[in-house]
């Protein structure tokens, strides 16, 4: 890739503050300030603040109609917000597409029909369409098929892929021009668990490769595995931002036991690991001598659980 110009400095506002990044003081390679979008009567994001740190895998947690894909559109310059800003790989989306089109490969929600492409012609069309010089298409789709697995489909007709492979092929398609930041939206969403399971190591390697990486899910338990930071959002607002132990720890006590007894019943005590359980058992087998335990459960929370908690309202 070129020499390009370095990022321009932000344009001084007096009426808005500074924006604060990431609060561990990473670089944030994306970030967004107020960022609204309204289609005719629905305002589908609300005043959203974003901070991606650099080499994040970050994931964007909602459920359908939360905002995911618009966020993503802005950010990836086919979408202009009705109020906010944004600021991705230290240019505007808006004003400067050209140069954030460059750093960001976007892979969207839906790939195209390709019916009379071979995944090579397929990826040797997307190397054009960024101007990678001829002579080094060979070399580039032999090291993303590889990548991504594929390499033994290079002949294959797109179209006869499965999903998992498909979604390998987009995420190629969206690396020709070796991007800064990748925008997935909704990857592993019709994977099925083994195709899940690729995926997930797919982008760890990613990650390892340098690469910033901004997801969307509504599989919470999915992001919760690949993430380094999460964002909540439902109904265009963010509900919770940070790493997901931080989101976590905001709801207190991770882990509790319930104990069921015989005469009906039930007790619910909270928990902080598994030593704490131990006490928790012998305590109950002495003390509430005369009462039959017949159940006891230890629950956790995981996203999921913290989701519904946080849509919820429970945390603000
Ligand atoms: N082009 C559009 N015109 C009107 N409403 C839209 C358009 N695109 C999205 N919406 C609405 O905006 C809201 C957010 O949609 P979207 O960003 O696709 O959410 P998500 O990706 O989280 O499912 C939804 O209520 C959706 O129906
Ligand atoms: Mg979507």
């Amino acid at each position: 890739m070129t020499e390009t110009a370095p990022p321009p400095a932000p344009v001084a506002d007096d009426a808005t503050p500074p924006p604060p990044g990431p609060p561990d003081g990473r670089l944030a390679l994306v970030s967004t300030r107020g960022l609204t979008k309204v289609y005719g009567r629905l305002t589908a994001l609300h005043h959203l603040d974003l901070d991606v740190p650099q080499g994040a895998v970050y994931g964007i947690i909602g459920p359908n109609g939360a905002g995911k894909s618009t966020t993503f559109a802005i950010l990836s310059t086919l979408l202009k917000p009705t109020a906010g800003t944004a600021t991705v790989c230290g240019f505007d989306p808006t004003r400067q597409p050209k140069e954030v089109r460059r750093r960001l490969g976007y892979m969207p929600d839906v790939m195209g029909v390709y019916e009379r492409l071979r995944v090579d012609e397929y990826l040797q069309f997307h190397a054009a369409a960024y101007g990678v010089p001829r002579n080094q298409w060979t070399e580039l789709i032999e090291g993303l098929l590889e990548l991504v697995d594929l390499d033994v489909k290079r002949d294959a007709m797109v179209d006869s892929l499965s999903r998992g492979m498909k979604q390998r092929l987009s995420l190629a398609r969206a690396m020709v021009h070796d991007p800064d930041l990748l925008i997935l939206d909704e990857p592993a969403s019709g994977l099925d668990p083994r195709a899940r399971i690729e995926f997930r190591l797919l982008l760890a390697e990613l990650q390892r490769l340098g690469k910033t990486i901004l997801i969307s899910s509504h599989i919470l338990a999915e992001l919760q595995q690949m993430c380094t930071d999460i964002a909540v959002i439902e109904a265009g607002r963010l509900l919770a931002a940070g790493t997901p132990n931080e989101i976590l720890s905001r709801l207190g006590s991770a882990r509790r036991a319930t104990v069921r007894f015989l005469d009906g019943t039930e007790a619910e005590y909270p928990v902080a690991d598994e030593a704490e359980q131990a006490v928790l058992l012998k305590r109950l087998m002495t003390e509430e001598e005369g009462r039959e335990i017949v159940e006891f459960k230890v629950v956790t929370h995981d996203l999921e659980d913290l989701f519904l908690q946080i849509t919820e309202g429970i945390v603000q």
